[in-house]
């Protein structure tokens, strides 16, 4: 949500920014800005993306030098997208220049005195209100720029992660983060901010993780200085990231997301690496390992997430529930945060982000851990801010997700439930050996298996073009296989704009049978398992009144591809793997259809991959 990324040092900042801001796109991409310090602060900012911003800047032959310089890349929140509320936001007497990803709630109080001390704004932006305040506090109190920046956000509520300059300042950087990620990367001679390492990884790979309020002035020369809104010194250790530059480029594929989908293989069988022997018969996680005895006694497991990571915990209570007999519950993190949860002194919390960073799973953790919960992470980027507050946890080691629809994240987070719900179930000795070792070896050829599906992506761009043109959709699944119609819903409607409905594939007589007509597609996860012959009875519904039935059914299927409009193969797996097969279609049907009808598939509209606002 917002991505911002400065840089101080001896190159040409401008070009380093407008780098590091197409890195950081897929976190909102509404408008763009940067700002260069040199004599004075230039701002340039544009409604649209990053590649506007440079149009605008090279056919305006705008001036750019200088070697200081910060970049924003915005997902609206306060004022529409236009080039009045992009980032950065000045103060009045242009001296200061502020980015900024997060929410400033008090905001309206702030502006309103503001206003009655005679400052005037150009933006409907919290932002602007808060590169104000510091200004009237470095005036009133004839501060230095880091001083200034502690003593405004002392009387700020809400999120930011910001970066501050200053004309009387040339030398230095002020960054700030609370709720909102912040990195510092610490390269030769020069210094990056950035809302994560991506823009920062290819210059350098040490970086320092701010914690909340943190405060970091960054001088020219190398000195940093990092201390809390109350001045007191806090101290970091540098970490030495292993993120490869290859990862965050599109590897030959048209957009991530494809290329997202086709890594499943890979990023599969990464996940499980070391923590899954089938000939052995082991899964362990090390994170669980060290807590075991505490976690194996739980009463009850409550998952928290948002989004296609809420559907892998719904995927995650079938596999709990099942295989280690421990009652799951599965909640949304921004209801859970709001309501007075109930949390014993014997319940697993599981918190699952694929970007580690949602603000609403953040506060869920933070409220669970008040409560005196043991939390544990299944988190997908290194060193974000889920995966420090967790008590424990499972990095899914998909590697960077730069597409906005998440994909292998969805895949990689299943695996890791499956393996925790294996080695639960098991050191609980609610699975029989025979079952676990079945399970155990299915996993493992999982990624084959993936491959086999992936070889359908041409029949299946043929079932797009049939469907393309629908208004709306609905996804039918039950069991394992209800998750995964939530997911199927999510990702056609996230890219391609078509209104889509997951079901329990029973419920559709509760109701939506009332939408079904010649024009639905009717997706249905109809794979040879322990509801197969009702599966069929809801397909002979469909077809009663009409609907196309687009059926994702096993290979040895015989009745369901005669019924069925149109039909995806996929292998017969053990039923608690389905998800982790029959995502993959539906995955691939969403990205032809949303290509199909014109869409930006990795860059969909109003969306942001990483929200951390709530
Ligand atoms: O990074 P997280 O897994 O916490 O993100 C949660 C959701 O914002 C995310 O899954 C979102 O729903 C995706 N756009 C789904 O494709």
């Amino acid at each position: 949500m917002c991505g911002i990324v400065a840089y101080i040092g001896k190159q040409q900042a401008y070009p380093l920014i407008i780098d590091g801001l197409k890195k950081l796109e897929y976190r909102g991409y509404d408008s763009t800005g940067v700002a260069i310090l040199e004599q004075g602060i230039s701002v340039f900012k544009k409604k649209g993306k990053v590649q506007d911003l440079e149009n605008f800047i090279n056919t305006e032959t705008k001036n750019t030098n200088g070697t200081l310089g910060m970049g924003h890349t915005r997902w609206a929140t306060h004022g529409e997208p236009n080039d009045k509320n992009a980032h950065p936001h000045t103060s009045g007497n242009q001296e200061l220049a502020i980015i900024h990803n997060g929410i400033i709630e008090n905001y309206t109080t702030l502006k309103k005195a503001l206003i009655e001390l005679g400052h005037s704004f150009k933006s409907d932006t919290d932002t602007e209100v808060l590169i104000h305040l510091i200004e009237e506090v470095q005036l009133k109190h004839n501060l230095h720029i880091e001083e200034a920046v502690k003593k405004a956000l002392q009387k700020v509520v809400g999120a930011y992660a910001i970066v501050v300059i200053d004309k009387k300042s040339p030398d230095i950087i002020i960054g700030a983060r609370n709720s909102s990620p912040l990195v510092f990367g610490l390269g030769q001679d020069e210094y990056f901010l950035g809302s994560d390492a991506s823009p920062i990884i290819k210059h350098t790979n040490k970086v320092i993780y701010l914690n909340d309020e943190d405060v970091i002035s960054i001088n020219r020369n190398g000195d940093y200085n990092i201390s809390n809104l109350k001045n007191k010194t806090v101290s970091h250790q540098i970490k030495e990231l292993d993120l490869k530059i290859e990862e965050l480029e599109k590897d030959g594929f048209d957009h991530f997301m494809l290329k997202e989908i086709y890594q499943q293989p890979a990023t599969i069988a990464q996940s499980m690496k070391g923590r899954l022997n089938a000939s052995e018969g082991w899964a362990v996680l090390g994170g669980m390992k060290q807590h075991i005895n505490r976690i194996s006694k739980s009463k009850r497991i409550i998952m928290m997430a948002c989004g296609t990571s809420w559907h892998s915990a719904l995927v995650g209570e079938y596999l709990f529930e099942e295989i280690a007999r421990i009652p799951t519950e599965v909640e949304y993190a921004s209801e859970f945060r709001y309501r007075n949860p109930i949390i014993k002194e014997d319940d697993f919390v599981i918190a699952l982000s694929q970007s580690g960073e949602t603000a609403d799973t953040l506060a869920a953790i933070e409220i669970a851990k008040e409560k005196g919960a043991f939390v544990y992470g299944i988190v997908n980027v290194v060193g974000s801010s889920i995966a420090r507050i967790t008590d424990s946890g499972s990095y899914i080691h998909a590697g960077p997700e730069i597409g906005v629809a998440s994909t292998k994240a969805f895949t990689s987070q299943i695996s890791i439930i499956t393996l925790m719900a294996l080695y639960l179930g098991h050191e609980r000795g609610m699975i029989s050996e025979s079952d676990y070792r079945e399970l155990l070896s299915e996993l493992e050829v999982v990624p084959k298996r993936v491959e086999q599906i992936l070889k359908k992506n041409d029949h299946i761009k043929y079932i797009a073009s049939e469907i393309k043109s629908a208004a709306n959709a609905l996804y039918l699944g039950r069991g394992y296989n209800f998750p995964v119609a939530l997911e199927g819903a999510l990702k056609l409607k996230e890219i391609s704009y078509i209104h889509a409905e997951g079901y329990p594939a029973a419920e559709m007589k509760h109701g939506p049978i009332a939408l079904i007509d010649m024009y639905m597609p009717v997706i249905v996860i109809a794979t040879n398992q322990s509801a197969y012959e009702k599966i069929v009875s809801n397909i002979q519904e469909v077809k009663a009144r009409k609907g196309i039935v687009i059926a994702i059914i096993n290979e040895d299927d015989t009745i369901i591809r005669e019924m069925a409009d149109f039909f995806i193969e996929i292998p017969s797996i053990a039923e608690p793997l389905t998800p982790l097969l029959s995502v993959i279609p539906l995955q691939l049907l969403s990205y032809h259809i949303a290509l199909m009808r014109g869409c930006n598939v990795d860059q969909p509209r109003n969306l942001a991959k990483s929200v951390t606002v709530e």
